[in-house]
């Protein structure tokens, strides 16, 4: 059992929960994720660890109420209890020494790209983040990532906040303008993570994309986070989660994530009747 040490509500859908989870916050490092079953009968899903506070045994998650499980867990506050959190699990990002970054995060993305944003700092390379949403009260992790990187640029697609327009045209003014990047790091929406991967693709920028495929087991054993890469089969879970993304296939990505959504409706409907329609969504 884990317990919720604190719970901060972050957007209307995003809740920021720091768990008890020692040997996890002792071992993790930037890129890695846990695998999270709420109760005895819940399911497993996946979720970055966003921040660890190694001396005090903590590590961060911060989750979008989407579906059944994250709206359960959305809920928690401090002092509940989680069942399991397994991990740290896929592989650290690789992190570049002394180069210009960018890390692009679009909506719980900017979990993604924040303990990566630290990492490269710590690397003494020059950090840009881009953090974007729709609104601006989906424009995730500002703060935060202002504290890690050299400059943020929060990105709203409706204009009512930072830069007017998504963060892939903030991304591609910053190209235009003669800003040096040597790599980008991606994280959030499939069509977001191709938007981004077809703009530093003609400039040759080595960019590298989080991919956020339907996991299960978390070990490479069931196959359910395959995805494809440069023509290759691998798991996102042992050969990932972050990928070439000029290699990635995002059209397949794209299809897998949907394959069970009357599934997922039917679960969050029985869930909603249980639980006294405490949520409307997807
Ligand atoms: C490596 C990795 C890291 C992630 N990190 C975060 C994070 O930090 N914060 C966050 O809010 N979300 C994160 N996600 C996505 C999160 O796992 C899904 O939102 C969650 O599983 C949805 O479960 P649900 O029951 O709430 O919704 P469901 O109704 O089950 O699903 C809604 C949608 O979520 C996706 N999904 C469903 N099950 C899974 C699954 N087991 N694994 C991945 N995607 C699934 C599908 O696209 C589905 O259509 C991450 C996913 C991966 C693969
Ligand atoms: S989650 Fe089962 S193989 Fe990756």
């Amino acid at each position: 059992m884990h317990k919720i040490i604190a719970a901060t509500q972050i957007a209307s859908d995003v809740r920021w929960l720091k768990i008890d989870a020692p040997l996890v916050a002792r071992a993790c490092q930037a890129g890695q994720f846990v695998i999270v079953r709420l109760d005895d009968n819940g399911e497993r899903i996946p979720l970055t660890i966003a921040g660890t506070d190694p001396a005090r045994g903590c590590i961060d998650l911060v989750i979008k109420a989407i579906g059944k499980t994250t709206i359960a867990l959305c809920q928690l506050g401090a002092g509940d209890l989680i069942r399991d959190v397994a991990g740290p699990l896929g592989k650290p990002t690789e992190i570049v020494a002394g180069k210009h970054a960018a890390v692009v995060g679009g909506g719980v993305g900017a979990a993604v790209i924040l303990p990566i944003a630290a990492a490269l700092k710590q690397a003494s390379s020059r950090v840009i983040a881009l953090t974007g949403g729709h609104t601006r009260d989906a424009v995730l992790l500002e703060i935060e990532l202002s504290r890690v990187c050299d400059r943020v640029i929060a990105c709203t697609d409706d204009g009512s906040y930072g830069f007017s327009g998504t963060v892939a045209d903030c991304l591609r003014d910053l190209i235009a303008g003669g800003d040096r990047l040597d790599i980008v790091y991606t994280a959030g929406p499939v069509p977001m993570m191709r938007a981004i991967a077809e703009l530093t693709r003609p400039h040759a920028i080595r960019t590298i994309a989080s991919l956020n495929p339907i996991m299960v087991d978390g070990t490479g054993m069931c196959g359910g986070c395959r995805v494809s890469v440069g023509g290759q089969v691998r798991f996102a879970c042992v050969d990932g989660p972050e990928f070439d993304a000029h290699a990635v296939d995002f059209g397949e990505l794209s299809e897998r994530l949907s394959a069970y959504r009357s599934q997922e409706q039917l679960a969050l409907r029985r869930w909603n009747d249980e639980h006294g329609r405490l949520c409307t969504r997807p």
